[in-house]
């Protein structure tokens, strides 16, 4: 099934999550316009807003726009941190294009990044709801934490499977998780269902995230519209090598290491075939299959509605996208 028609049920209201993200984008400074306009307009998936849209109405969320907005607000949280992220990784293509910092320069790139963030902040006050903030200011908080522990476990190969886990937890996870919970929240449910929305976002982040790090190793059909080799190049420890270490010795574990330690994109092919063939590509979908379950499990309490069956149905793309 497409990611389009699994959005199906909240199609018009995307549109109204797209005619508000133009609309709050602006400035009168040309070239934060002219940057912001560049990421926004090169598409990404939205998947977060839809998460955020189809999460308010399976809790029956009814009256007024305030979830639109909500949904607004988390991309524009998502798109800030692409643009600090493409900075911090060197990252020179991003939704089928140049990255903002490879046309515009690193400067620009943050600078706009912290535009979108303030701008999402601007926004959130117009909910007028402390707990919104509440939710929203600590997993912004906890992004950027996720964020620098990654880049203090870069290029090194003894990173364990718990504290890459707890990174993507962190830098992925918890936005997905914060805009779950926040739609609970407005569509006035209780604690319970509150925590179950959590929970589904937090393990769906997760499985998206492990899925994202398969893919950086090239396991999709070439419309990722990133590079393939990112990470190895950052000298990233991500689980399809964590695991390909865990599972070779000699020469191949010797120089899985080296190429962590020197951030080598070079030995991109060698590490491919060392992923592939110790079974630590298998390992890392059997991983995210287990989060994908684990989210669908979260939901057990929610009534059936179209919209629940579309949250499952997000839980079993995030394990077979190519994009
Ligand atoms: C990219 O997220 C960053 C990660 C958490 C892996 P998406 O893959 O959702 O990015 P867009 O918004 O669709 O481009
Ligand atoms: C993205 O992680 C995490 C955040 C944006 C906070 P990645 O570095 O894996 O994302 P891509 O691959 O650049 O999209
Ligand atoms: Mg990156
Ligand atoms: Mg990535």
């Amino acid at each position: 099934m497409s990611l389009k028609s699994i959005l199906a049920p909240v199609a018009r209201e995307m549109h109204d999550v797209d005619a508000l993200i133009r609309d709050r984008l602006g400035s009168d400074v040309v070239l934060i316009n002219a940057l912001a306009d560049h990421i926004i307009h090169s598409g990404g998936k939205r998947l977060r807003p839809a998460l955020v849209l189809l999460a308010a109405r399976a809790c029956g969320y009814r009256d007024g726009g305030g979830h639109v907005l909500l949904a607004a607000i988390v991309e524009f949280i998502h798109t800030a941190t692409l643009l600090h992220d493409d900075v911090v990784d060197g990252s020179d293509q991003r939704r089928g294009k140049d990255t903002a910092n490879s046309v515009w320069g690193n400067g620009a790139s943050v600078l706009t990044g912290d535009f979108l963030y303030s701008r999402s902040f601007q926004m959130m006050v117009e909910l007028d709801e402390m707990r919104v903030m509440r939710i929203l200011a600590d997993a912004t908080n906890r992004i950027a934490e996720g964020e620098v522990l990654q880049l203090m476990n870069c290029h090194n190969p003894d990173l364990s499977e718990a504290d890459y886990l707890e990174v993507t937890e962190r830098k992925t996870a918890s936005l997905f998780a914060a805009g779950c919970r926040l739609a609970a929240v407005l569509a006035g449910t209780g604690e319970d269902t509150q925590d179950a929305l959590e929970a589904y976002g937090r393990h769906l982040g997760i499985a998206f995230q492990v899925v994202d790090d398969a893919l950086d190793y090239g396991t999709g059909d070439g419309r990722l519209g990133k590079n393939v080799g990112d990470d190895l190049q950052e000298g990233k420890t991500t689980l399809p090598l964590i695991r390909a270490l865990a599972e070779t010795d000699g020469d191949t574990a010797r120089a899985l290491r080296k190429a962590i330690e020197d951030g080598d994109s070079g030995a991109l092919v060698t590490v491919q075939k060392a992923i592939e063939s110790s079974g630590a590509m298998a390992y890392t979908f059997a991983r995210a299959e287990d989060e994908s379950r684990a989210a669908i499990e979260a939901l057990a309490g929610i009534p059936e509605s179209p919209y629940k069956s579309a949250l499952t149905q997000l839980a079993e793309f995030c394990l077979r996208r190519s994009y």
